[in-house]
């Protein structure tokens, strides 16, 4: 476990992904953006989840322009956008038209103490872009990810999904998740997003629990899962906390935020890399790229199991899932 940290991990360490095909959500923008350029400058074909065209758009010229001449790598545009759950399944659809595997689920799109506003599937705004859509996401993928790792031609442990926590996690209070209350209108907007990342965690233990390695056998058809925590990174979200809160402020002037460059290596290691060791899937992973130990409500087992229900009879509620 300490090794990697010894080594330190770097994206240019990444072996060659031609073939491979990954979705990274928020790509054009933060670390969803350095997540994808490290993907593509190893040959993969990458599809930025992006709410806006011109964003995406701007994005994949930018990644383009770094890439060699003999570069293999493609870039596309999903269109998602998370306050709007329609938009997420229209998008997987126009995936499963383009493609037959999927090796990689980089769940990173987020926003962070923004003002209270409803989707329009009338949730709040952290709770169904950070964690909602991302749910709904990777059950609609599921069949073909997992239809990817039964493949003879798929080494194992090579489909992934990551997704992107924050350390902001310890801060829940109470149970951890407000089932009587979900949307905290009468919370504060820092409580909303510390309550969407607990879900993050707790969602990628459920997983786990349901799809990730069991045993000390690799197994064909398993999927390796990870939880995120990047650390204070020097993207539009942390400009949009440092606007929220004087701490948030102070710490970004005091010059504390990574470049998302750095920030983004642990997703790159866990959505590509053979130096992700199987043993750390459903693990909760820090900077410098180590895993780390989960504490109070991220450890509660209960919890994640109510919260995987809750979700999934929400999104039959409302049409998404059956
Ligand atoms: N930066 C940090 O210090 C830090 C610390 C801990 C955790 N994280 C986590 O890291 C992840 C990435 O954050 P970041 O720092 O890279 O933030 P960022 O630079 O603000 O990028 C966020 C991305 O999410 C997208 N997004 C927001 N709302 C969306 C919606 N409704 N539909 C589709 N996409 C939407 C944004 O798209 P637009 O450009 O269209 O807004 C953008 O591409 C987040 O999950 C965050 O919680 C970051």
């Amino acid at each position: 476990m300490g090794t990697l940290y010894k080594m330190g991990f770097t994206p240019e360490s990444l072996l060659d992904l031609s073939g491979r095909v990954y979705i990274v959500t928020g790509g054009n923008a933060g670390l969803g953006f350095e997540t994808a350029k490290a993907l593509s400058l190893k040959n993969a074909k990458v599809y930025i989840g992006a709410r806006s065209a011109p964003k995406a758009e701007t994005a994949i010229s930018t990644i383009q322009s770094c890439l060699p001449a003999n570069s293999t790598a493609s870039l596309h545009h999903l269109p998602l956008d998370h306050m709007d759950l329609s938009t997420v399944a229209a998008g997987v659809q126009a995936f499963l038209t383009q493609e037959t595997v999927l090796h990689g689920l980089i769940l990173n799109a987020g926003i962070m103490c923004t003002p209270y506003e409803l989707s329009a599937n009338g949730h709040e705004a952290h709770w169904q872009t950070n964690y909602l859509a991302h749910f709904l996401l990777t059950e609609l993928l599921m069949p073909i990810l997992q239809a990817t790792a039964l493949r003879d031609d798929v080494p194992i442990g090579s489909v992934r999904i990551v997704e992107l926590t924050s350390a902001a996690y310890m801060w829940a209070s109470g149970a951890g998740i407000a089932f009587e209350a979900i949307d905290l209108p009468h919370g504060k907007p820092f409580d909303r997003y510390v309550q969407s990342k607990l879900a993050n965690i707790l969602h990628v233990r459920e997983l786990q629990a349901r799809i990730g390695p069991k045993g000390d056998t690799p197994q064909r058809g398993e999927i390796w899962i990870a939880a995120i925590h990047p650390g204070l990174n020097d993207t539009g979200l942390a400009a949009s906390y440092g606007a929220s809160s004087l701490f948030g402020r102070t710490i970004i002037k005091l010059g504390f935020a990574a470049k998302p460059e750095k920030g983004a290596y642990g997703a790159i290691l866990a959505a590509a890399s053979n130096a992700f060791p199987r043993s750390w899937s459903g693990c909760y992973i820090v900077p410098p790229e180590k895993k780390s130990t989960l504490y109070r409500q991220a450890n509660d087992h209960n919890l994640q199991e109510k919260l995987w229900a809750w979700t999934e009879d929400e999104l039959k509620r409302l049409g998404f899932l059956r």
